[in-house]
């Protein structure tokens, strides 16, 4: 069984470290195949994440509430004896190979975009702290995390590969320093226009939590939830949509020009998350009606949201659940990012006793959904979402349990 060496948080829930025991092994044979004997490649992994309040409120400046899974990135990486960095992949084509000393400071437009850019940022960093690195790196990625889910495989990836420059190099950096050295990979480097939400879920992962992150001012906190009575499911529609970017791209735009046409009513606010719904109902007439529905999602969803966080803190998780039910009926029809698949994986797992909420997670258009339950439930859960989806359209939803996760950490095959 993997040991944990490095956790960023001390363990207060159980986990289920060796359900990856094998798969950790394997990848560790798999960089001695892929890079040759020498000193064994030290193991990094780093969690995905789901979201369960707060949707589409990361890029409007309001509040999250997103918790990490035990599937994730799995890393295995060395130092070399010459100043070149090698990234390869067992799940993309092409070994990447860079000069330490002659970093692109463009992307490349390969996958490894995503961990070039977080090399880039984590080496300003540690130049910033006089920290030079000597030798080169090679790095083999894998991992067990559904890619385009809505999982947030490339945060994973990004926060996965700033533990594993830091450890190698001994940058001595703070966890925060990774989630900024992710954000600015992803934003900067490869140029997604994505919100702050998925490195500071994955990079700031603790046990028995949720994180709590208010998009505005970037302040977190963790709030404690009891994963030895509930669980979380993940659901896996298994619709992949090539626009998902486009259409998430639009939503952010839509949101923005929501804000600019409502602001002139509300001059203090300084993003959609500030306008009061009072002034969006009393100028709905001054936006096209799909803006006005999707600021009608975003403003009730920061309301939701906040709810919902007093029923976790009150241990009212019954009340959390249903917050997230709603909010998937305001994801499908204000913000039109649900599909069929994703509702009927909504609609079966909520007639199932012991299951709490459920609703899409990630940006949606396909993807997966997350369900809350009580861990009594999960078997009941089980037959009926593969029994439903079978019958509607013919194969069955991938469905995996979580009982919380650690966060990013070095383990030991
Ligand atoms: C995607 C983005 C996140 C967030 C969610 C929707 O996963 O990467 O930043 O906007 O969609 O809540």
């Amino acid at each position: 069984m993997p040991r944990i060496l490095e956790p960023m948080q001390s363990a207060t829930a159980p986990l289920d470290e060796e359900r990856h025991a094998a798969a950790l092994s394997e990848h560790a044979r798999a960089f001695v195949s892929a890079f040759g004997p020498g000193d064994p490649p030290r193991i990094f992994f780093a969690p995905g994440r789901v979201n369960l309040m707060g949707a589409h409120l990361d890029y409007n400046g309001g509040p999250v509430m997103p918790t990490a899974i035990d599937r994730g990135t799995f890393l295995a990486a060395r130092l070399r004896t010459d100043r070149r960095v090698v990234f390869t992949s067992l799940r993309e084509a092409g070994r990447q190979v860079f000069e330490l000393d002659d970093l692109p400071r463009e992307r490349t437009g390969s996958w490894a975009d995503y961990p070039l850019g977080v090399l880039l940022s984590t080496l300003a960093r540690g130049r910033a702290r006089a920290a030079e690195p000597e030798r080169g790196i090679e790095i083999l990625f894998g991992g067990n995390l559904p890619v385009g889910a809505g999982l947030s495989s490339s945060a994973s990836i990004c926060v996965g590969t700033a533990l594993a420059l830091d450890a190698l190099w001994n940058l001595r950096c703070a966890p925060l320093d990774r989630v900024a050295s992710a954000l600015e990979a992803e934003r900067g480097f490869v140029g997604v226009q994505c919100g702050i939400m998925d490195p500071f879920a994955v990079g700031l992962a603790r046990p028995g939590h949720l994180l709590w992150l208010d998009c505005k001012d970037e302040s977190w906190e963790h709030l404690p939830i009891d994963f030895s009575k509930l669980a979380l499911a993940v659901a896996d529609t298994g619709v992949r949509r090539e626009l998902a970017t486009g259409a998430f791209n639009e939503r952010v735009a839509e949101c923005g020009r929501a804000f600019e046409a409502l602001r002139q009513w509300s001059p203090a606010a300084t993003c959609l998350r500030d306008v009061p719904l009072g002034v969006l109902e009393e100028h709905r007439s001054a936006l096209p009606p799909a803006e006005a529905r999707r600021a009608e999602h975003v403003l009730n969803e920061v309301q939701r949201t906040f709810a919902a966080r007093d029923a976790l803190l009150a241990g009212d998780p019954v009340t959390f659940g249903a917050a997230m039910s709603v909010a998937h009926l305001s994801l499908r029809d204000l913000f039109e990012v649900s599909c069929a698949e994703l509702d009927r994986l909504v609609e079966d797992a909520t007639r199932v006793p012991g299951v709490l909420g459920s609703r899409l997670t990630g940006a949606g258009f396909g993807g997966c959904t997350v369900i809350l339950l009580e861990r009594d439930a999960e078997a009941d859960l089980r037959a009926k979402l593969a029994e439903g989806f079978q019958s509607a359209f013919g194969r069955t939803p991938e469905l995996h349990f979580y009982h919380g996760d650690r966060g990013p950490r070095e383990v030991l095959t």
